[in-house]
């Protein structure tokens, strides 16, 4: 019966939370214009897993079990209703950064399908402060707006990602760079970044503000770490082009930056091949960090910051979220070899084809060095793909790939063992321990 399955769901307990994320997304990203509205809730339309602010609404609770007097950072005890912030002035709902709503009805933006009234310039109206104290179920204001912050970095990523990787679908529906152009995907993923940003700045929290302006930026230096080439090559930059199918377009010279990456995995032949295996971990290990982890770790720890809990606490959310990550990123890894697109609702059996050394390659790398040079090509000879594959399977690379993402999930139920036994820690739990079988 429905009931029973409410009552064994650990996420219920945030399920309130969880189902008013999609709609008060949907508030702050709202724009006047009909296809950039399209474009830039395309990825929320459909069910995705809500993992990170999940994560963040979940922790929220679990810290709101700390008891008042151990929190140093606000003086909850001193709250008192009269002095929430007040709005800084009069809404002005007729007007438009000064401009009266009927003057800014012009033939043109009417021609665009731009609708002037649903305009939504978060500087032309009141500065939208959250209270600052009144938790409803445990979490703050701030900390479901936290939340909700989280998952539009990440959409803002995925339109991107499929971009850059050239994927066709995502959430078993063609990706966001096919239903509307690579273009419109670039400019969408940027748009509910703007956005995201100014939900940040409205958190009026510069350690959280550092926190997530921080996240943004490891988002792009992971990718970097993982891009084909760190030097410039004709040979990856547009190899399709889904716009202007008319237009010839610039080839890249390759002529710009030469210095090869300080981590590269083609290091010196006299350096032994253990050294060599043991970096190209260390390089696959930081930008996974960087890709996955530093967007569940720095949110974490964004929460904790915003709980109030103490620089101890702080910490151990940090390194919670950043085994999590590590540990949810390892095991895509794993899924990119062993998932089938419809489970997966997204390409599997990618990586390889997209020149990525994951774990499972570098476990087999570590038993047959030949493979050194297969990875050192990105696996663009014909059969180097069959190859790679074939090499994970004969030195058991997906299970010792497995084991590495168990070490992370331990270290992250240890983290979690810091903090206050409650339902919200169980669901936490549950969640670390579903990282490790989930299909997709
Ligand atoms: C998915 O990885 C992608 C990411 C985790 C991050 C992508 C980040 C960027 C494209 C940098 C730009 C960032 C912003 C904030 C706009 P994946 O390709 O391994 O996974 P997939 O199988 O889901 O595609
Ligand atoms: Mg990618
Ligand atoms: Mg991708």
């Amino acid at each position: 019966p429905k009931n029973e399955q409410t009552f064994n769901d650990p996420f219920s307990i945030v399920s309130h939370e969880m189902s008013n994320l999609a709609k008060s997304i949907a508030s702050l990203i709202g724009s006047g214009h009909p296809t950039l509205n399209r474009v830039s809730s395309y990825y929320f339309e459909a069910e995705g897993k809500n993992v990170r602010p999940l994560i963040v609404l979940l922790l929220s609770k679990c810290l709101s079990k700390i008891p008042l007097n151990e929190r140093n950072r606000i003086q909850i005890d001193d709250y008192d209703v009269s002095n929430q912030p007040k709005f800084a002035g009069t809404p002005s709902e007729k007007s438009i950064a000064g401009k009266s709503i009927n003057d800014s009805i012009t033939p043109l933006s009417i021609l665009h399908g731009i609708n002037p009234r649903v305009i939504l310039d978060p500087l032309s109206k009141p500065m939208d402060n959250l209270p600052e104290f009144d938790t409803v179920n445990g979490i703050l204001p701030k900390q479901r707006r936290l939340a909700e912050i989280v998952e539009m970095i990440h959409t803002a990523s995925l339109l991107h990602d499929d971009v850059i990787d050239l994927s066709d679908t995502r959430r078993g529906r063609p990706s966001g760079n096919i239903a509307f152009t690579n273009k419109m995907a670039v400019l969408a993923g940027d748009f509910l970044l703007g956005r995201a940003s100014v939900a940040i700045a409205r958190l009026r929290n510069p350690e959280v503000i550092e926190l997530l302006s921080t996240t943004i930026a490891n988002l792009v230096e992971g990718e970097f770490m993982q891009l084909k080439n760190t030097v410039l090559s004709s040979e990856d930059e547009n190899t399709i082009s889904v716009d202007d199918e008319s237009k010839e377009i610039p080839k890249a010279t390759g002529k710009v930056p030469t210095k090869q990456h300080e981590y590269s995995v083609s290091l010196p032949s006299e350096v032994d091949h253990e050294t060599n295996v043991q970096a190209a971990f260390e390089y696959y290990l930081h930008k996974t960090y960087l890709k996955t982890a530093s967007l569940m770790s720095k949110s974490s720890r964004a929460g904790a910051v915003l709980s109030g809990a103490q620089d101890d606490v702080i910490e151990n959310c940090y390194e919670f979220g950043r085994n999590l990550g590590l540990c949810f990123q390892i095991v895509d890894d794993i899924l990119d070899y062993t998932s089938s697109d419809n489970t997966f609702g997204k390409p599997s059996q990618a990586d390889l084809k997209l020149g990525l050394a994951t774990a499972p390659i570098l476990f087999a790398w570590k038993e047959k060095p030949e493979l050194g040079q297969l990875i050192a090509r990105k696996f663009s000879e014909e059969g180097d793909v069959e190859l790679a594959r074939n090499a994970v399977l004969e030195f058991d690379g997906l299970e010792k790939t497995k084991k590495m993402a168990e070490e992370y999930r331990f270290k992250a139920l240890e983290n979690l063992r810091v903090l206050p036994d409650s339902d919200a820690r169980n669901a936490l739990e549950f969640l670390t321990n579903s990282i490790l079988t989930r299909t997709k």
